[in-house]
């Protein structure tokens, strides 16, 4: 295809979207294209990359890519709030859960904002009671489901692997000791909402929590909450104890 006709096509898609979304929404998307290609020219980025796609040819799921929020149908009252896909790394979460108990196996693990699965199925190679995702995205949960009957670890010690489709909002925190994950995954009062839930059950229940914040934009409402206490920190993430009572 010539130069001429990729521009044109490109010049078509973006009057159809300003028609569509308007001039600002339009903008901040192409904005966030140009960050987002911009970090494939860092080699750091690439090779992480290079290990994300690593692991799905190995464990023979989907999980890579990153998807705008646009692209995720949240419903209307709460898609403010609510931000896009992108998988952790699998490095980070094997740093994470350096900084956690050794013996897992009384805890059960809840990704908040679950996405296409990458966390579930790569903490099963941890002994635990159970691995639980939920996510908002009907299309994201179905790829989960997806990945899950297809997923193979030879090293895989947790099976009670759940996916839930729902909002965060909505969960209801089980009775085990608890690893609670959330990759920048939603703001705002989304946010204390999910903490003020989590508050509950922590107060008719006190047990063992931990609150692993990946991308922690907001991590002054965790710190502020008072429910918590900062046992570690990388770049890009902060790890909470639940404060005894
Ligand atoms: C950055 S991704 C993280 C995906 C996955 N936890 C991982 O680390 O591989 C954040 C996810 O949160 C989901 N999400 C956003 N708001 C949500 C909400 N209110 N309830 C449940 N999931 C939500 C998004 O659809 C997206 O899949």
């Amino acid at each position: 295809m010539g130069c001429t006709t990729t521009l044109r096509r490109i010049g078509q898609k973006v009057v159809q979207r300003i028609k569509r979304d308007g001039v600002l929404a339009t903008l901040s998307r192409a904005v966030e294209v140009i960050l987002w290609e911009s970090r494939k020219l860092d080699p750091v980025f690439r090779e992480r990359e290079r290990e994300s796609r690593e692991y799905d040819s190995l464990y023979n799921v989907d999980t890579s890519g990153k998807i705008l929020k646009e692209d995720l149908s949240f419903p209307k009252e709460v898609e403010e709030w609510c931000n896009w896909y992108e998988p952790t790394p699998p490095y980070l979460i094997r740093e994470f859960v350096r900084h956690l108990p050794e013996d897992l196996s009384n805890f059960h693990w809840i990704d908040l904002g679950s996405g296409k699965g990458r966390v579930v199925f790569m903490c099963s190679r941890y002994r635990m009671k159970a691995i639980t995702g939920i996510e908002l995205s009907p299309w994201l949960y179905e790829i989960s489901v997806q990945n899950q009957k297809s997923f193979r670890d030879p090293n895989q010690q947790t099976f009670s692997l759940n996916f839930l489709h729902g909002d965060a909002q909505a969960i209801v925190f089980p009775s085990d000791d608890l690893i609670i994950s959330l990759y920048n995954s939603f703001t705002g009062p989304v946010l204390e909402a999910v903490l003020d839930n989590l508050r509950r059950s922590l107060e008719e229940l006190p047990r063992e929590a931990y609150l692993i914040y990946v991308n922690p934009l907001q991590a002054d409402v965790v710190e502020q909450s008072g429910m918590f206490e900062k046992i570690a920190q990388g770049d890009k993430y902060k790890i909470f104890g639940a404060k005894r009572r």
